[in-house]
């Protein structure tokens, strides 16, 4: 570090577990550059002060994370299309003073299922499990990367119903449905993708799964967004059966790493990251 270093880091609260400064500051010390990452916990009354320290501190960006995903929209100077169909952003780039908002979680986990299972995704036919943040920015990332057909299947249905008439209407081409979550076995004895959104099965309740091993079965890819644990009890029941399974990992890793290109307009060492976030999860 030394007066050139350039600044980045995490605005959430709270963040003392976060990987992100690990990831990062691994990822600009394998491409040698002079940039930092560091983790701010921000408190809900200062959130604006913090965006604003950004502009003042000529920080080159931060990523938001959970509950500052949705405020801080309101205090940026644009917002990319995406984010604004999301509703919600989790990078912020600082273009000389300019601060534009970017949503990479959607396109990271779509560059990490397909990179890492090999699908193609033009020849799927998917359901979704849940309605959420998590749900909204999957769903979106997926469909205009190409899947022509989702089910979209939550506990709440009135959540399901919205966010298929939300994503309908962003893209007009995709066949979107909703269900409710009980009803999904159906769905999915026709379908070929099974992504799983909710917090069911995330330690320390890691014994729970969304869904009945039953309703699983061996020509499915299964993807859990879930990574801890890395793999949770659907995703040993979906191995069972014989489906191809994929876990929530990649997401964080790829989330990061298009978030690293738009700071540096580099390519991420995508390698890199993920072999220091698999040490850390590992312990
Ligand atoms: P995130 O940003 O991680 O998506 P969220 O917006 O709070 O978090 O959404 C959580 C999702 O998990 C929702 O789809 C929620 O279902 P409801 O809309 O019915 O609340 C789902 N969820 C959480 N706990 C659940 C449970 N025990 N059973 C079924 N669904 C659950």
């Amino acid at each position: 570090m030394d007066s050139q270093t350039i600044l980045t880091g995490l605005f959430g609260h709270p963040v003392g577990h976060s990987l992100s400064p690990l990831m990062h500051n691994r990822a600009f010390e394998a491409c040698g550059l002079n940039y930092r990452y560091a983790a701010f916990d921000i408190d809900p009354s200062r959130v604006q002060e913090a965006v604003q320290a950004v502009r003042a501190l000529g920080m080159r960006g931060v990523n938001v994370t959970i509950p500052y995903k949705v405020t801080v929209m309101d205090y940026l100077d644009e917002v990319d299309e995406e984010a604004k169909i999301i509703g919600a952003v989790n990078t912020i780039v600082n273009e000389g003073g300019k601060l534009v908002g970017y949503n990479t979680d959607g396109r990271g986990y779509v560059r990490s299922l397909t990179e890492e299972t090999g699908i193609d995704l033009a020849s799927q036919s998917a359901v979704l499990l849940g309605a959420g943040g998590a749900a909204r920015g999957v769903a979106i990332a997926l469909l205009k990367a190409g899947l022509p057909s989702l089910v979209i299947a939550n506990r709440t249905v009135e959540k399901a119903e919205q966010l298929a008439a939300h994503m309908k209407q962003a893209v007009p081409q995709a066949t979107v449905c909703a269900l409710p979550l009980n009803k999904v076995a159906e769905a999915l004895a026709t379908s070929t993708l099974l992504i799983q959104t909710t917090s069911i099965g995330m330690h320390p309740k890691t014994e729970a799964s969304p869904l009945p091993a039953e309703t699983l079965h061996g020509g499915l890819t299964v993807s859990d967004l879930i990574y801890n644990p890395m793999e949770t009890r659907l995703l040993r029941d979906a191995k069972a059966k014989g489906a191809r399974v994929h876990c929530g990992v990649g997401m964080f890793i790829y989330q990061g790493a298009l978030s690293f290109e738009y700071w540096t307009g580099r390519p991420a060492p995508v390698n890199v990251m993920r072999e220091v976030v698999m040490d850390a999860l590992r312990g």
